[in-house]
């Protein structure tokens, strides 16, 4: 499987002489909606400020409350390669700016080794020393990582963007250079991909917090893959959950359609032309205690004898309605939500 190599490539720099497999479940989860819907930040509110791409399971919708709504119970389908897995994930979506100032929604693609339509190729990674356990999320476990509001460099680690050469480079996924906070400023020939890192220590207790986060931390020191403690605050370890997000953004690579004074003219939906405001936002949904036997025999790929798998066509099949009725798709004179650029 080609995935291995780029996993044993993208480590290199860590195990030098050693040859270590770190095993990850990596698996795609093709676009299920693009909605301007945000369960987790806005609750209820039908829309919401701005767009985002939605895969997953089907009951995703605006409302998810955690005491009545369960997405193993509610869905019929997911858009995962993974039949039990009925979560929901979520991130920004990306537009092109042209010279007149309408706005294009940028196609997406997806990533080596996988077979979907759109979406996010999503990873649970457990920790590199390839012993130590972690705790699978609860029922009714959401979280966020990064923050939409952001315009300027946040505090998250490992949410950045790679400005893909025409070959392909998927090396490290872990934020090292070539990759950037901000979205990259030339023109790139093989598209954007956009990585949101999730916290990986739990302060046990809570499923949620106010503000999504508190419930959560990123380790004190170092880096989860390479043991970096927990907080004593959040001791327990969870799955390092993480997203790769791919953008077609070729066909706008003309320099005539690029601003006159050189800026890039990609922005997210959220309004943020520079590109610290991606996120990703999770509402946990896998069935029974599927995910911690997955983590546990520390599968690999797409593939698990813990797990049952769908085909990625029965995968894309899964999809449903936009909630708000809305033009996402033509040269739009405003980006959904009259969002602002800034
Ligand atoms: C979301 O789904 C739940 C469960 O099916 C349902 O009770 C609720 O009314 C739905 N909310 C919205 C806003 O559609
Ligand atoms: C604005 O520019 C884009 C890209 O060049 C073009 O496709 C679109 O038709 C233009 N729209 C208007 C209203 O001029
Ligand atoms: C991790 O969990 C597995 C399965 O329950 C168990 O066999 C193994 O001993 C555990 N590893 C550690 C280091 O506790």
């Amino acid at each position: 499987m080609q995935w291995k190599a780029v996993a044993l490539a993208l480590f290199a720099g860590h195990v030098s002489s050693q040859t270590v497999f770190y095993q990850m479940l990596r698996f795609q989860c093709s676009q299920l909606v693009v909605d301007r819907l945000d369960p987790l930040a806005n609750p209820g509110l039908v829309p919401s400020p701005h767009l985002h791409q939605i895969v997953g399971g089907n009951s995703f919708n605006a409302s998810m409350d955690p005491a009545t709504h369960d997405p193993v119970k509610t869905s019929s389908c997911t858009s995962c390669t993974f039949a039990e897995d009925f979560s929901n994930y979520w991130t920004a979506v990306l537009f092109f700016r042209a010279r007149n100032g309408t706005f294009k929604r940028v196609p997406q693609f997806v990533s080596q080794g996988v077979q979907g339509f759109g979406g996010i190729l999503v990873y649970y990674i457990p920790p590199y020393d390839g012993v130590s356990n972690v705790t699978a999320f609860k029922p009714g476990f959401r979280m966020l990582a990064g923050d939409a509001s952001l315009h300027t460099s946040g505090t998250a680690p490992k949410i950045c963007h790679r400005c893909l050469p025409k070959t392909g480079d998927n090396r490290n996924v872990e934020c090292g250079a070539p990759d950037s906070k901000n979205l990259p400023t030339g023109a790139c020939e093989g598209g954007i991909r956009s990585i949101i890192t999730f916290p990986t220590c739990w302060d046990g207790v809570n499923a949620d917090s106010p503000d999504h986060q508190s419930h959560v931390a990123y380790p004190t020191s170092g880096t989860f893959d390479n043991g970096g403690p927990c907080p004593t605050t959040h001791p327990v370890h969870i799955p390092q959950v993480m997203y790769e997000v791919m953008w077609a953004t070729q066909q706008f690579n003309d320099p005539n359609l690029w601003p006159e004074d050189g800026s890039q003219p990609f922005v997210w939906s959220t309004g943020d032309r520079h590109g610290y405001s991606q996120h990703g936002d999770y509402i946990f949904g896998w069935k029974g205690d599927s995910l911690q036997r997955a983590m546990n025999a520390r599968c690999s790929g797409a593939v698990c004898s813990q797990l049952k798998t769908q085909t990625s066509e029965e995968a894309m099949k899964c999809v449903k309605p936009p909630a708000v009725n809305e033009d996402i798709d033509g040269w739009l004179t405003e980006l959904p939500g009259m969002v602002i650029v800034a």
